[in-house]
């Protein structure tokens, strides 16, 4: 109830429009109504009292309200489409905004499949409760109530037979309702869980072909596929035994209404022209019983899809920015760790970090994977809220910042480099559309891409697939170095982002970034000591604390960790 309060209340834009086709839909049932009741008038005036004067006007009647009942019904139908169809775009919009706003968290625990399957299947659904549900509802409730009304002024008597049979429909409807919308959950649960698999299986296709797992794949779509079936077959039977039940219950109005009134034609207690007219109210009457399973249906379908997309809505965006967020227009780079705790969900893996990035100084950080280098720099953007402790950039705590200013300052090359399906220029002009080609080759140069994008077929113009494909690991790096190079940030996160690079090429970024960079605070996550030995800070995380950190020389004379990694990589280039 509460889900289909909430639909009503967003409805409330078209309140105008929905009015109007409410009341489109009275004229609908009037006319169909009042059909019956002309039928009594033909039989009794002009037939019984054979006043053939009365036929025309009467005929006439028909034909009108034939019309009226077929120009309201269209343009009624038109205007229930429209607002369904707007009323999707606008939660669609909607949701689409509110995705934007979920926290790296949020995209942590729900798979692209399921979002996906949500934003379709569910979404259409909801549109189908306006569309059709509703007004079906609204539409069977007024032709029961309005033939009820019309059989009652016609003979009570003929009235109570027919509700004989109500209060037994009235239970069965419960008891399916109650019966398909566990099912209905279940079934919109699989439908995510399979558009996950294909979504996954999809997108990781060169994997799955790599080890040969196109068998082990398919038997686990396969299985999913099959619960899907299966949930559709269960939903599909509890719904089709209920529709015939249904159906012999209202037909059993019919003979129950004609051998009421024949007794009460013969008894002389009605005339005929009634016993025609009521005859022509018993389809009204039941149909809207039969039309109940199929309503039942379509509501509990749709809400069980709100539920789903307004349990998206309903998460709240974690992180947000304070009132009265400041962030200067400028950064001038000054990063202070200042006991820094963070787990994801308990799990611990930064503990206890401190230490102090000067504006325009160079932090390298190393340690083995899983020791937290990524996740330490993805806190500077805010990405995800520390647990204890403080970082301040240029004084002013993470949190206290304004969100998009603060990222905007922020040139962030992630660890995946992940490209967009689009041309080379626009993916280096991502963060600042507004770059002119001469910029956008300035940035590839300095990146070291401007060699290999000129021998593309197309050039900046050439569009690379999903996510990049097309290009190698390395180039694909460069392209990412090149797109956070393109905005001209306070402060570099390189992470990794020259692993697949060779190292002539990474010294040839280095020497450039540093050129264009000059100034701007970098952290440098890398494995090579010729991409940190030059850092004035380097930090050596080990399960996520600090276990050693100062300049190449301090760390050298220390003959700790880093002291171990030198010499490993002198000796193992020597071999070479
Ligand atoms: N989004 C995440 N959700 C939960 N745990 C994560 C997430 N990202 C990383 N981790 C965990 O945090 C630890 C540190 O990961 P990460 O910062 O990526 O390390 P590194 O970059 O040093 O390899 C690892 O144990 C990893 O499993
Ligand atoms: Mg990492």
């Amino acid at each position: 109830m509460e889900t289909i309060k909430r639909i009503l209340r967003a409805l409330k834009p078209y309140r105008g429009k929905i009015v109007l086709a409410m009341l489109l839909q009275l004229v609908v049932i009037f006319t169909r109504l009042i059909s019956p009741y002309v039928t009594k008038r033909v039989v009794n005036d002009v037939i019984t009292a054979h006043q053939y004067d009365m036929l025309y006007p009467l005929c006439t009647m028909i034909l009108v309200l034939a019309l009226a009942r077929v120009t309201s019904a269209f343009v009624r139908g038109m205007l229930y489409e429209r607002i369904s169809q707007n009323y999707a775009w606008d939660l669609r919009t909607r949701l689409y905004a509110h995705l934007e706003d979920m926290p790296h968290e949020f995209y942590d625990k729900h798979r692209v499949g399921e979002i996906m399957s949500r934003m379709t299947g569910d979404l259409d659904g909801v549109r189908g409760l306006i569309a059709y549900a509703f007004n079906n509802a609204f539409d069977n409730a007024l032709c029961f109530v309005g033939s009820l009304i019309f059989m009652l002024s016609m003979s009570w008597q003929v009235t109570l037979m027919v509700l004989a049979v109500t209060p037994i429909i009235a239970l069965m409807s419960y008891r399916f309702r109650k019966t398909i919308r566990p099912l209905f959950r279940e079934m919109r649960e699989q439908n995510a869980a399979l558009n996950t698999r294909t979504q996954e299986n999809l997108a990781g296709m060169h994997v799955v072909k790599a080890f040969v797992r196109e068998d082990h794949e398919e038997k686990q779509f396969k299985a999913e596929n099959r619960k899907k079936l299966e949930y559709d077959l269960k939903a599909t039977w509890v719904w089709s035994n209920f529709v015939p039940f249904m159906d012999v219950l209202s037909s059993l109005c019919t003979p129950i209404t004609l051998v009421g009134s024949a007794i009460l034609t013969a008894m002389d207690m009605i005339d005929i022209g009634t016993l025609v007219g009521v005859t022509g109210y018993i389809w009204m009457l039941t149909n809207p019983m039969r039309q109940l399973s199929n309503i039942i249906n379509s509501v509990t379908h749709a809400v069980t899809s709100a539920e789903k997309l307004f349990y998206y809505e309903d998460l709240g965006a974690s992180i947000k920015e304070p009132q009265n967020a400041r962030t200067p227009e400028t950064f001038r780079g000054h990063v202070v760790f200042d006991h820094v705790t963070f787990s994801y969900d308990n799990q611990p893996v930064l503990k206890d970090i401190t230490f102090e990035a000067k504006p325009g100084q160079t932090i390298a950080i190393m340690g083995a994977t899983g020791s937290g280098k990524s996740t330490l720099v993805t806190l500077l953007g805010r990405f995800y809220d520390i647990q204890k402790g403080t970082l301040t950039i240029d004084g002013i705590d993470v949190k206290k910042h304004a969100l998009k200013p603060l990222r905007r300052q922020i040139g962030y090359v992630a660890q995946e480099s992940f490209l967009f399906s689009d041309t080379i220029a626009d993916n280096i002009r991502y963060g600042k559309p507004t770059a002119d080609m001469k910029d956008v080759e300035k940035s590839a140069k300095v990146a070291q891409a401007k060699e290999f994008i000129d021998h593309m077929p197309s050039g900046y113009e050439t569009v690379v697939g999903e996510r990049g494909l097309g290009l190698s690991g390395g180039q694909k790096q460069r392209v990412a170095i090149a797109r956070a190079v393109m905005i001209d940030p306070a402060i570099l996160i390189l992470d990794d982002s020259t692993s697949a690079v060779d190292m002539e090429t990474e010294y040839l970024i280095q020497q450039e970034l540093k050129e264009v960079l000059k100034n701007r605070t970098t952290f440098v996550i890398a494995h090579r000591i010729s991409s940190v030995k030059n850092a004035d800070l380097i930090l050596i995380l080990k399960d996520g604390e600090i276990v050693e950190r100062g300049t190449h020389k301090e760390l050298i004379k220390q003959g700790g960790i880093y002291k171990q990694m030198v010499d490993d990589q002198m000796s193992s280039a020597v071999k070479v």
